[in-house]
């Protein structure tokens, strides 16, 4: 089944947002392609991932059972936007202009999903295939 991963990042909601308008519109189009697909949704103006840390870094070039504690509770979490990735045939982001780049929540959620060797890199997993 089709699965589309749609992200907002814009501070404004709804329609007050130009980005959100385009991504409505798009994923409107999507869902009259694709009756039986699934939508995953991440709005990360209204919650926002973490930031990536130390520990959340190393964990994914670490073997399972080296991490410490530490690293596999923060590996966790970035594991979760990734099959959420992995699972979508295509990815649809809503990315605002601030300040000459995207928003931070933005890169924050491109920080943990992209991972070499796994989402990213000569195999990648985050491929699509829409
Ligand atoms: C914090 C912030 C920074 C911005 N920085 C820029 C910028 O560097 N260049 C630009 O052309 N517009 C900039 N803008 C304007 C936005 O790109 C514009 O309002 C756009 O519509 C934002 O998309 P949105 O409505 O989906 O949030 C900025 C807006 C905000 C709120």
């Amino acid at each position: 089944m089709a699965t589309l991963l749609h992200i907002d990042s814009s501070l404004f909601p709804g329609e007050a947002s130009s980005s959100r308008s385009v991504t409505a519109a798009f994923r409107k189009s999507w869902e009259e392609q694709h009756p039986e697909g699934t939508v995953i949704y991440r709005d990360l103006a209204a919650a926002p991932v973490p930031h990536i840390t130390a520990d959340a870094w190393s964990a994914g070039y670490a073997a399972p059972s080296e991490r410490t504690p530490e690293q596999s509770a923060a590996f966790a979490a970035r594991v979760k936007l990734i099959e959420e990735l992995e699972q979508a045939n295509a990815v649809l982001i809503g990315a605002p202009m601030y300040n000459f780049s995207i928003p931070s929540t933005l890169k924050a959620w491109l920080d943990s999903v992209l991972l070499l060797g796994r989402t990213a890199g000569e195999t990648p997993s985050a491929k699509g295939n829409a």
